[in-house]
């Protein structure tokens, strides 16, 4: 079979008599033997048997747990080839969802596309006497056992074998069905670019503690820059729970990013890509082109760093988010790096719109599912001169679009940015201008 074509996913597209069968790390131009393993009414999945020809460009993945680990489905390409990927994805899923001809830039790249995260979460378990750390398995909770993710600095790998041998050692207890009421279920490491600070999140099932002293002290001694480790207790298989205790020294690490200092903590929100996200405030700052008298709004704001970065050059921003502790954390980056004039509202982007009266610039940076319905009839309502739009799902990015075009906003320029390298997540940063009504 032949492949002509990548889905947004990238697995490459055949057809089989005009039957799409979609396969995995199947490249554009490849020829393969092909397994069909699933049968949908209008489309297939398949398995690569053995390819007949070769991409140019093919690259042997870095990674030894490519086939098994859900995390990377790019690593199979070359870079260029990524950001290539990226570039056309864009401008094809903004025309067909959103008939949008805009100028699609070059995907902004990444110097070393390797080594990026600052932030990961491990997963652990126990079979027969077995000791397995690290991600789950694509599509299930099957723990796949990491013994180097090339998408996190080393340094998380030997943090996480070093658990992993006194789990071994019985320093402490996996949560597994040999320990069904407590044991450590996941350990989310968080490292600071700037200061090479970690700060290491131990999540139990139960409130039962840890044999945490050696445990603590083996940790430390090994890794110096280890500022805090947190005990997190949570019964559910996902995220935080509501309690936490610090264990040893402190709940924070530093990052500067864009010149502005942000204190981190074990709950914090915080880009995971904090190299690309300065590029991205570069590239929003040279979309904005500022005068300096500015009225900005920061929509979907997070901690609000995009509304930080731009403040010392403009009169105001206004920055809006649901998340109390978003909002909270952002007051403090605010007060940290001395900008007094911006102004948090914890509320619905759609509600607070409402009732400003006058912006010359809205930022919207929202989830994956993009811009609330009524939250665009308010932009719609006002007359904001210039918008733009910061989204990480290009096909919601490309429903919003056309309805703003449709109330008269001409979209002038996408740049996507490769937050996310060796995986196929787009993230891009849209300009938007409305000529004034006469
Ligand atoms: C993609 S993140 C943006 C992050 C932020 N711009 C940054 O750079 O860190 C989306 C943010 O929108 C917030 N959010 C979701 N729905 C919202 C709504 N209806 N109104 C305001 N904020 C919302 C989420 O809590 C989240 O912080």
């Amino acid at each position: 079979m032949t492949f002509e074509d990548l889905t947004h996913d990238a697995r490459g597209v055949c057809k089989i008599d005009g039957y799409p069968v979609f396969v995995k790390h199947a490249l554009k131009g490849e020829t393969a033997l092909i397994e069909i393993t699933k049968k949908y009414k209008s489309y297939g999945l398949g398995r690569l048997i053995r390819i007949t020809e070769t991409s140019p460009f093919r690259k042997e993945p870095i990674c030894e747990h490519f086939a098994t680990c859900g995390g990377c489905n790019l690593m199979h390409m070359d870079y260029q080839t990524q950001l290539d990927f990226k570039t056309f994805k864009t401008q094809s899923t903004l025309q067909k969802l959103g008939q949008i001809d805009t100028d699609v830039k070059p995907t902004l790249g990444m110097q070393n596309p390797l080594y990026y995260r600052n932030k990961a979460t491990f997963h652990f378990d126990e079979i027969d006497g077995v000791i397995f750390a690290g991600y789950y398995r694509e599509g299930s909770h099957r723990v796949v056992d990491i013994h180097r993710c090339h998408t996190l600095p080393k340094i998380f790998s030997e943090i996480l074998s070093e658990l992993k041998d006194a789990a071994e050692e019985n320093l402490f207890h996996v949560h597994s069905n040999a320990h069904p009421n407590g044991g450590l279920k996941r350990v989310i490491i968080r490292q600071s670019l700037s200061t090479k600070e970690l700060l290491i999140t131990m999540i139990t099932h139960q409130d039962k503690p840890l044999k945490s002293h050696s445990l603590i002290e083996r940790l430390t001694k090994k890794f110096p820059l280890i500022m805090g480790i947190i005990l997190n207790v949570n019964p559910k298989s996902f995220g935080l729970g509501t309690k936490s205790s610090i264990i040893y020294g402190v709940d924070q690490i530093k990052e500067t990013i864009g010149g502005l200092h942000y204190s981190i903590n074990h709950q914090s929100f915080f880009q995971v890509n904090a190299i690309q996200a300065e590029t991205m405030l570069e590239e929003i700052a040279k979309k904005a082109s500022i005068q300096g008298d500015e009225v900005v709004i920061d929509a979907y704001a997070g901690v609000g760093h995009i509304g930080l970065s731009l403040a010392k050059n403009v009169k105001e921003v206004i920055a809006i988010e649901t998340v109390k502790k978003a909002v909270s954390e952002g007051i403090k980056a605010a007060r940290y790096n001395h900008i007094e004039n911006i102004r948090f509202i914890e509320a619905d982007a759609k509600e607070a719109m409402q009732d400003i009266p006058h912006a010359d610039l809205l930022i919207v940076d929202p989830p994956r599912k993009g811009l609330h319905g009524e939250f665009i009839n308010r932009v719609l309502e006002q007359s904001i001169p210039k918008m733009i739009y910061v989204s990480c799902n290009v096909a919601t990015l490309a429903r919003d679009l056309k309805r703003l075009k449709a109330g008269g906003y001409h979209v002038v320029e996408t740049t996507p940015l490769d937050m996310f390298p060796q995986t196929s997540h787009i993230e891009s940063i849209t300009l938007l201008e409305r000529p004034p009504v006469v």
